[in-house]
Order: structure tokens, then C-alpha cells, then sequence
């Protein structure tokens, strides 16, 4: 089936909408992925400029980054902006009226010029396959925004280079550089979460399981499998470098 991002992530939105569970996210539904999730928080989401500034998040998904910042940190404003009507839906009744949320067309960013103090994405250009369509989104995080953009997402060895059914895309570090450049920021710093021990053996152990829906609901053996090697490997991956996966890039305009 042909990757639509719009319709791809308001199925994914309606499948953690139907979850029991308090969802933060897509792949939250299990011990690795909620791992992931609390290292990215501890680490990349807790050193952004946030304190007295505008903040936007370009594709918030269900809200829980931008609960993280409101909860934890003292923004002046807080905005999103999502192609998914349905992620938007569950952004919504997460954030109340603590948040400004926004429809956009994938390309464009509502926002007037130089409007927002902190721009970041968390996952979100990754899933932007079409290179054209990053870099209009890029040009458009550059005109709204006055100080740094933070893209938090995966690079390392890239994805061979996506066809019309693939959701993702793993762009190294020089590509969001270049791309950045051009746009009239530079990288100021780079970090990776380190995920290496957990990740090698999270992705064996799935191959077990039954192949599920991002976002759906995981049997419970799967999830305590995956609870108990989490609990072993999450220690170590402190101590082995980690080439690829989640990824910090911080920008300033030159
Ligand atoms: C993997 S989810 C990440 C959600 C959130 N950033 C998080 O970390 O929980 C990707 C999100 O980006 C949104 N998205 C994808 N492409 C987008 C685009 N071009 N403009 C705005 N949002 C986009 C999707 O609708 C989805 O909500």
C-alpha cells in the first residue's frame, strides 16, 4: 500500500485511541519503546531552550512531548503543528487548552515569520520520505522561527532510499546539515541516545511475535518478554557507542 502520510498516521492515531492504556505516543506500547521514550526525555527533550520562550513542535503527535515541556518546564507559549486531523483529536483532549495545535498540509507551517522562539521535531522528518517535501519543511522552520530548531530523529547507516510503500527514512547527519545550510542554520552540536545492547536484542526478540500495527495493542507475553530484557540491557548500553537511532541535532541561524 502506498505511504500517505496524513492517512498512515490518522491510522495510527485511531489504533492508540483505542488503546486502554494512557498512550503518550505511537510505539509506546511497550517496556523498550517506553525506554526509549524516558532516556529521550531525561537527555534531549530536557536540554532545550524552553523557559520563557514560544515553543513549537512540528508534528506533536497524541501531545506527550509537549505535556513533558508544560509539565516540567516554564514555556511562554506552547504549539503544534500536525498533518493528522486524528493525532491532533488526541493532542487535544491531552493538552486541553494548554496549547496552541495547528493543521498543516505536510509542506507549510501556519505561523507567521520569525513567531517562535524553539522549534524541535521528535521523529517526524524521518517519516517525510520525499526529499523535496523536507526541505520545504525546513525552509518553513527556518521563516518562523528566530532562534534554534532541534530535529531529534533517526540517522545513522540511512535506509536505502524509500520507495512509494515506505513510512521511514534514516538520513544521516550530513543530509539534515546540508539541508539545514541551505536554510541558513548551522549544526551546533550532534548527540545520540545510545541505545546499542537494547536495541540489538529488542529487535530479535519482536522477531518471535507476531508482526503487529504501529500502535496497536501487544499481547501480553510480548510485553513482558520484552519488560524483562529491557530490565537486563538498559544498563549497559551506557557503556558501547552507539553509531545510529535517535539523534540530537541542535541548529543557530549563521
Ligand atoms: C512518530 S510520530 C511522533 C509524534 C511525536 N513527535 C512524539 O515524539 O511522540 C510522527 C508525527 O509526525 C506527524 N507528521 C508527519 N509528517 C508531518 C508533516 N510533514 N508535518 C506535520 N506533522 C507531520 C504525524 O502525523 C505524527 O503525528
Amino acid at each position: 500500500m502506498t505511504y500517505d502520510r496524513e492517512s498512515y498516521w490518522s491510522g495510527v492515531a485511531n489504533r492508540i485511541g483505542g488503546r486502554a492504556t494512557d498512550c503518550a505516543l505511537a510505539g509506546d506500547a511497550d517496556a523498550f519503546y517506553r525506554y526509549k521514550r524516558r532516556k529521550m526525555l531525561s537527555t534531549f527533550l530536557s536540554a532545550l531552550p524552553v523557559d520563557g520562550r514560544v515553543v513549537l513542535e512540528l508534528g506533536p503527535g497524541p501531545g506527550g512531548n509537549l505535556e513533558w515541556l508544560l509539565d516540567h518546564r516554564r514555556p511562554t507559549r506552547a504549539i503544534g503543528v500536525d498533518i493528522s486531523d486524528a493525532m491532533l483529536g488526541l493532542a487535544r483532549e491531552r493538552l486541553k487548552d494548554r496549547a496552541e495545535l495547528h493543521k498543516t498540509d505536510g509542506v507549510s507551517l501556519p505561523l507567521p515569520d520569525r513567531s517562535i522562539d524553539t522549534s524541535f521535531t521528535v521523529t517526524v522528518l524521518q517519516h517525510n520520505v520525499v526529499d523535496s517535501q523536507v526541505h520545504r519543511l525546513a525552509s518553513e522552520l527556518a521563516r518562523v522561527c528566530r532562534g534554534p530548531i532541534v530535529l531529534i530523529e533517526d540517522t545513522g547507516h540511512g535506509q536505502p532510499k524509500a520507495d512509494a510503500d515506505t513510512a521511514w527514512i534514516s538520513r544521516p547527519i550530513t543530509e539534515y546539515e546540508a539541508m539545514m545550510r541551505d536554510v541558513g542554520y548551522r549544526l551546533t552540536k550532534s548527540a545520540r541516545l545510545g541505545l546499542r545492547v537494547s536495541r540489538a536484542g529488542y529487535n530479535r526478540l519482536i522477531r518471535c511475535f507476531r508482526p503487529l500495527e504501529e500502535g496497536a495493542l501487544q499481547p501480553a507475553a510480548r510485553r513482558i518478554a520484552i519488560a524483562m530484557w529491557v530490565g537486563i540491557a538498559a544498563p549497559l548500553d551506557s557503556l558501547v557507542p552507539d553509531p545510529i537511532d535517535l539523534t540530537q541535532m541542535v541548529f543557530e541561524r549563521r
